[in-house]
C-alpha cells in the first residue's frame, strides 16, 4: 500500500473519532437537556453548573476544533473523489441514498448546530428555561429544530452504521442498533418542545 493510501486511511479513522467524539457529546448533552422535563430550578441550576467549570471551554474548544476537522476532511473527500479519472476510481455510496440528499442532510445539521449553538450561547444561563419556552412558541424556531434533530438523526445512522468498520474493529454495520439509538436520541431531544407546547 503506498503512502498516499495510508494517509487517506488514517485521516478517515481521525474524521470517524472526530465524529464519535460528537457522538459522546450528544448523548451527554440529551441527558443534560432531558433535566427540563425535571422543572425550572433543575435545568437552570444544571447549565449554571456547567458553564462555570473548567471542564465548559475544554468542551466548546474541543466539539469547535473536531467539526471544523470533520466538516473539512468530509470536503476534501468528496472533491478528490470527484476529481478522480474514470468511474472505477469513485468511491461508491449506499444506493439507497443519493449522495447529494446525504450532503443536503449534513448541510442542514451544520446549519442547526451554527444557529442553536449561537442562540444559546448568547442567551443568560440563568434564564434558559423561559428562553426555551419563548423559542418554542415560535413556529419557524419549531420548524429550523424539527429539521435539524431529523438531519442530525440520519447522519448520525449513517456514522454509527459506519464506523466500527472505518475504525477496523469489526466488519459488521450494525443497521438496527443505529436505528434503536437514533430513534431514542432523536424523541429524547423532540421530548423538550413537544413537552412545551403541550404543557
Ligand atoms: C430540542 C433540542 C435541544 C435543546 C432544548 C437544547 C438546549 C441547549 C441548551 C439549553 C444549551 C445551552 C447550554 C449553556 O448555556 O451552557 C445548548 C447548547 C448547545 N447545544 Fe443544544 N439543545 C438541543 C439540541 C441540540 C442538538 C441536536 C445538538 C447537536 C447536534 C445541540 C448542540 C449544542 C451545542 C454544540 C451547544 C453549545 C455547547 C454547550 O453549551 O453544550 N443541541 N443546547
Amino acid at each position: 500500500m503506498n503512502s498516499t493510501n495510508n494517509r487517506t486511511i488514517l485521516l478517515k479513522k481521525m474524521m470517524a473519532v472526530a465524529g464519535l467524539t460528537w457522538f459522546f457529546y450528544i448523548v451527554f448533552h440529551l441527558f443534560s437537556v432531558l433535566t427540563f422535563h425535571s422543572g425550572e430550578a433543575s435545568f437552570n441550576d444544571f447549565f449554571m453548573w456547567l458553564n462555570g467549570s473548567v471542564f465548559y471551554p475544554v468542551l466548546l474548544a474541543l466539539l469547535g476544533s473536531t467539526i471544523l476537522f470533520h466538516v473539512y476532511i468530509a470536503i476534501t473527500r468528496q472533491l478528490n473523489n470527484n476529481s478522480s479519472v474514470g468511474e472505477r476510481y469513485k468511491k461508491p455510496y449506499p444506493k439507497a441514498i443519493p449522495r447529494t440528499v446525504a450532503w443536503l442532510g449534513a448541510f442542514v445539521m451544520f446549519g442547526f448546530i451554527i444557529i442553536h449553538s449561537f442562540q444559546m450561547l448568547t442567551t443568560k444561563t440563568a434564564d434558559l428555561y423561559s428562553q426555551l419556552h419563548l423559542i418554542f412558541s415560535h413556529p419557524m424556531m419549531l420548524a429550523i429544530y424539527g429539521f435539524g434533530i431529523l438531519a442530525l438523526s440520519t447522519h448520525l445512522h449513517h456514522g454509527l452504521t459506519n464506523v466500527l468498520q472505518t475504525l477496523g474493529f469489526s466488519s459488521n454495520k450494525p443497521h438496527n442498533l443505529a436505528l434503536v439509538i437514533v430513534v431514542a436520541i432523536g424523541l429524547g431531544f423532540a421530548s423538550i418542545p413537544i413537552g412545551i407546547l403541550y404543557a
